[in-house]
């Protein structure tokens, strides 16, 4: 008698050992009754190409990719949604059972869910968006709010010319405004949202002049640990509307596990306790 084959799923980066997703899938395969599992794997550059030809015939149905091969992942995919072909790097892949590699990137749209999640009466197109930082973060976040339609998008970054090169990419809609003069900009703001690394663990503060943050402007940041950042312990005190950044974590990987597994999970308090544990 055949038995069923049970559904493997994973992430794919270098260093892994920090990635909170095996914690996020393990707990949705747990709390659905799916036999699955889901394994963080530290693979070599080199490497790359020959892992991903092999974990389908291991029982593989995707993996997710993060730092440092969401590019690289996308090069070597059969097939590339038109979100991750824009953003130019894929977070996730689904291995078809024709053997055709398809890339995807969840990561603008679990920025977007999550602040639909928590500020469900923010409105982006009442007014300019503020990004701090232009790195692979930013691209997605970008194109997530241009298609979301704001309007406008101030954006500011260390080094000027990255966020040049998004502007002459995502066009006339982005405002390039020079890093010391970052904090004039969130005032005009609705949205504010800080891309960069800056104040994560170990990584140095954040060091923008906050005092133009208005009442009910939205301020959101990538960084989740800590949780409470500079930026959103000032966003509060300014009276703003504050949503941190592990629910973007959440739900970017909401598609990925309906597509690999087949039931969508939810993102709700148990799906924040089980990646904080
Ligand atoms: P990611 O893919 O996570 O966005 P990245 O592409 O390396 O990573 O981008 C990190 C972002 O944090 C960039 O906007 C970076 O600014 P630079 O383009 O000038 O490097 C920003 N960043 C990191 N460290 C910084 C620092 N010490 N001061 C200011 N910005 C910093």
């Amino acid at each position: 008698m055949s038995q069923a084959k049970i559904p493997l799923a994973g992430v794919i980066g270098s260093p892994i050992a920090h990635s909170k997703s095996p914690q996020l899938h393990g707990h949705w395969l747990k709390t659905l009754g799916i036999p699955g599992y889901y394994i963080p794997m530290d693979v070599a550059a080199d490497d790359l190409e020959n892992v991903l030809k092999t974990l389908p015939k291991m029982g593989f149905v995707g993996v997710n990719i993060t730092v440092p091969y969401k590019e690289l992942a996308l090069e070597l995919a059969d097939l590339v949604t038109d979100r991750a072909t824009l953003i130019g790097a894929a977070n996730t892949l689904i291995f078809r059972k024709d053997g055709k590699i398809h890339a995807d990137n969840t990561d603008g749209y679990g920025f977007i869910q999550n602040l639909r999640q928590n500020a469900p009466d923010w409105d982006p197109k009442s007014g300019p968006a503020a990004v701090l930082g232009a790195g692979g973060a930013a691209r997605a976040i970008v194109a997530s709010l241009l298609d979301v339609g704001v309007p406008e998008i101030l954006m500011s970054n260390r080094t000027r010319v990255r966020a040049e090169a998004l502007q002459s990419e995502f066009g006339k809609r982005i405002q390039v405004v020079d890093w010391v003069q970052a904090g004039n900009m969130l005032e005009e703001a609705v949205t504010v949202v800080n891309t960069t690394s800056l104040g994560m663990l170990g990584k140095p503060p954040l060091r923008v002049p906050l005092d133009g943050l208005r009442k009910g402007t939205l301020v959101t940041d990538i960084v989740y640990a800590p949780l409470k950042t500079r930026l959103l312990i000032e966003a509060e005190k300014a009276g703003c509307v504050t949503v941190d950044g592990l629910g973007m974590l959440l739900h970017q990987a909401v598609p990925a596990f309906e597509r690999w597994f087949g039931v969508r999970p939810t993102v709700d308090s148990a799906t924040r306790a089980a990646v904080l544990r």
